[in-house]
């Protein structure tokens, strides 16, 4: 019997209607469209603006797109992951609720968090069950609702940021598709310059904190630039070397959507051409744990059986990696 490798089979996404554009962010904070554009190549981001709904709801809405083009019976799904930064709650688990939610009544789930990495840990988790033999329908979910611990009066922060869901479905495969490697890191160096001050066990919430505004995301983005840049290019190298990768192996980058700086640093680092690299981040900005399921989502017409995909991660932690995977269909 051949090795079996996990491969994705199908893939779903969802963004919010609401648009928020750098020229309305520049009647909030004190910013312009041409700064954000050459820093960060975001033009725009989609916000969930509805009371009362939280990241369940794109985990859903991403996951139900997937089930309906891939005609997929939910009651199949052994395993339903939800990568995410942003949980409904901080107690019950948001990936349980969404698994029910959506009619994955004989899979068990559970939530993974792991800052802007989360959706990658969660690809090399997916793939370990898938060949584990014991599971055959793993559903990954990667959806942030970013705009609920972000400061709109902070202009280090909110003019990164975005909400948004994608999902994949993993199966085993035998043709020697699906995931082939992986380079998976963390350092928790990085605790000090991206985090949440409060709302956690270290400083529970108190009218002090909420005044202080430490319920929301602190970063230090040149440092966190710094170490991106060259966390995410050494991966990407790495995994193209003990793979014996050349760029013209290569089919496509799928980065994670923080800086389009540091999209084309990795990028210029594997020697890759620009056609090479997929690139969404203009639309809807850094929406986390849905950055690469939203490349996939908006790509996958190009995408063809056989392709090879880099992808590549970096996060708050500070949390990185790269993934090497053969793309397993062509889109109908
Ligand atoms: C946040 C980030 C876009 C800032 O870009 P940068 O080139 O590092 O900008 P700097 O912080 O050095 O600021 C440069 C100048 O622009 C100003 N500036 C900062 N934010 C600004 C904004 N939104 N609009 C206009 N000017 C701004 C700064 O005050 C500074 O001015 P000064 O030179 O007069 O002091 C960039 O650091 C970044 O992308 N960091 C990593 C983000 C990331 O990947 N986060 C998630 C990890 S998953």
């Amino acid at each position: 019997m051949n090795k079996i490798t996990a491969a994705i089979t199908a893939v779903g996404a969802y963004v919010p209607d609401f648009v928020l554009s750098n020229q309305v962010l520049e009647t909030m904070v004190d910013t312009n469209d041409e700064w954000i554009t050459t820093r960060t190549g975001i033009k725009e981001r989609r916000l969930l603006k509805e009371n009362g709904k939280g990241t369940s709801y794109l985990a859903i809405k991403a996951a139900q797109n997937l089930i309906e083009k891939a005609n997929l019976d939910p009651k199949e799904i052994d395993l339903v992951i939800m990568a995410t930064a942003t949980p409904d709650m901080p107690v019950a688990s948001t990936g349980v609720y969404v698994a029910t939610q959506i009619g994955a009544t004989n899979a068990f789930a559970f939530d993974l968090h792991a800052a802007c990495s989360s959706f990658l840990y969660g690809m090399s988790t997916a793939s370990a069950y898938i060949q584990s033999g014991k599971y055959k329908k793993v559903l990954l979910i990667g959806a942030d609702k970013m705009s609920s611990i972000i400061d709109y009066t902070d202009r280090a922060t909110c003019i990164i940021f975005g909400d948004g869901g994608g999902a994949v479905l993993f199966e085993p495969n035998e043709e020697g598709l699906g995931l082939q490697d992986e380079y998976l890191r963390s350092d928790g160096i990085g605790r000090e310059y991206l985090k949440i001050d409060a709302g956690g066990s270290i400083l529970p919430p108190s009218e002090e904190t909420v005044k202080n505004g430490q319920h929301f995301v602190f970063q230090d983005g040149k440092t966190v630039f710094k170490y991106a840049v060259s966390g995410m290019a050494d991966v990407s190298e790495k995994i193209m070397e003990r793979n014996n990768l050349t760029k013209e192996d290569i089919n496509w980058l799928v980065s994670h959507q923080a800086n389009r700086r540091i999209i084309d640093a990795t990028a210029s680092r594997m020697g890759l051409d620009e056609e090479k690299v997929l690139i969404n981040i203009q639309k809807y900005g850094n929406t986390t744990s849905a950055t690469l399921p939203l490349l996939l989502s908006d790509f996958e017409h190009k995408l063809k059986k056989g392709d090879n995909l880099i992808f590549a991660a970096f996060g708050g932690g500070f949390t990185w990696g790269s993934i090497y995977l053969k793309w397993a269909y062509n889109k109908q």
